[in-house]
């Protein structure tokens, strides 16, 4: 493994997978990524020393893989919607030969769990090649991407050994958040209060994902009505979208179901041919702006004989839940730290149907924890 530690240097303690320690660390481990990213005096967002100004970015690139690149997916919605700073995101196998267009005044931003990913680091040093600034989230910090960034933002999650990555993820989501409101900041689009309102709804994240952890039961015996499914569909809206392709990544590497997210929206531009009583349809609708959009999309689901798993607030379920094959209740957050708070429900979900169906959580099939190949 190139995580930076070796599974033998790290216990498990009292869990039964690295994945499902991993994941009831995450409140500790966002706690800590956030404490190097706040000025704990005023609220604000603390980055590290950087040569270049920041408030001369004119567009973003993000580049990474798999779940690295949902994580940029949410950071899209957050860097144009508070620093109105256009941003380009592309999957590192395809970017590098779409002749991508890379302007003086780029940030190119990476984000990767190992720092090794192989299309990634290509990408990175196509970027620099072509004179963009390079930016990298990451969290091994002896990593090849990070020697090799000018700006060098560390998660600080910790040695992830499970091959599925999820406390990353969220640590990452968190370092995301915080450049976004920096970025704001420096472009004159956020003044200090309002910075100091997007830390305060950070800081919350690490109880809020307390509190999602204290569904496991509940969602694993839900895992028994997912496990003998051979479809399912995940739907999200927004910055939650991204989630439900992480929801569907999750549970295609670890149980082997196969597994697809979509914007709620898009149902019915096709997919929802798919639906019958077989296919259990994840919706992850948090309560707030885009709630009765989302739930819109999911009674035309329902319509069709579609079973729900509506994962959602106390006010999302009083309204939306009832007639679900399932639901599973979250915290009421701030729609900011909705996607840090609904990754736990679905990686518990696809960590305990996994473990329903007898796979190798820790070390799925054909798969490697850093893909160090093109
Ligand atoms: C996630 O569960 C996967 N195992 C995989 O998609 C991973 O996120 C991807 O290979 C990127 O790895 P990186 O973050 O180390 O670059």
């Amino acid at each position: 493994t190139t995580s930076g530690a070796s599974a033998s240097a790290v216990e498990k303690g009292n869990y039964r997978h690295f994945m499902q320690k991993e994941i009831f660390e995450q409140p500790t481990v966002v706690a800590q990524t956030l404490r190097s990213y706040v000025h704990q005096a005023n609220n604000t967002v603390a980055l590290p020393q950087m040569d270049f100004d920041l408030s001369t970015i004119r567009r973003v690139t993000i580049v990474a893989c798999g779940t690295s690149y949902y994580a940029g997916l949410v950071a899209k919605y957050w860097f144009e919607h508070f620093a109105r700073v256009p941003v380009d995101i592309d999957v590192a196998s395809e970017f590098r030969y779409r002749d991508p267009v890379l302007e003086e005044g780029g940030l190119a931003l990476f984000i990767s769990q190992s720092g090794e990913t192989a299309d990634t680091l290509a990408a990175l040093r196509h970027c620099k090649a072509a004179g963009q600034t390079i930016g990298v989230v990451v969290n091994v910090p002896t990593s090849s991407m990070a020697r090799e960034a000018d700006l060098l933002l560390p998660t600080h999650a910790g040695p992830e050994i499970g091959v599925a990555s999820t406390k990353a993820f969220t640590c990452q989501l968190a370092v995301l958040a915080a450049l976004a409101a920096h970025l704001a900041v420096k472009k004159g689009r956020m003044d200090r209060a309002e910075e100091q309102e997007v830390v305060k709804h950070l800081l919350e994240a690490p109880a809020a994902l307390n509190a999602a952890l204290d569904h496991d039961e509940d969602i694993a015996s839900m895992a028994h009505l997912i496990a003998p499914a051979r479809d399912v569909l995940y739907l999200g809206r927004g910055p939650d979208y991204p989630l439900a392709l992480e929801g569907a990544l999750k549970l295609k590497e670890i149980s082997y179901i196969h597994a697809e997210g979509y914007a709620s929206g898009e149902m019915k531009h096709g997919p929802i041919a798919l639906i019958d009583e077989a296919v259990p349809v994840i919706v992850l609708a948090p309560s707030g702006p885009l709630f009765e959009k989302t739930v819109s999309n999911m009674q035309e689901v329902r319509a069709r004989g579609g079973k729900i798993v509506l994962i959602s607030d106390a006010e999302g379920l009083l309204e939306a839940g009832e007639g679900c094959l399932a639901t599973i209740q979250m915290p009421k957050v701030h729609p900011l730290i909705a996607p840090l708070v609904y990754a736990v429900p679905v990686q518990l979900l696809a960590y305990h149907t996994a473990c329903v169906k007898g796979t190798d959580v820790d070390q799925p099939r054909n798969l490697a924890k850093s893909v160090t190949v093109e």
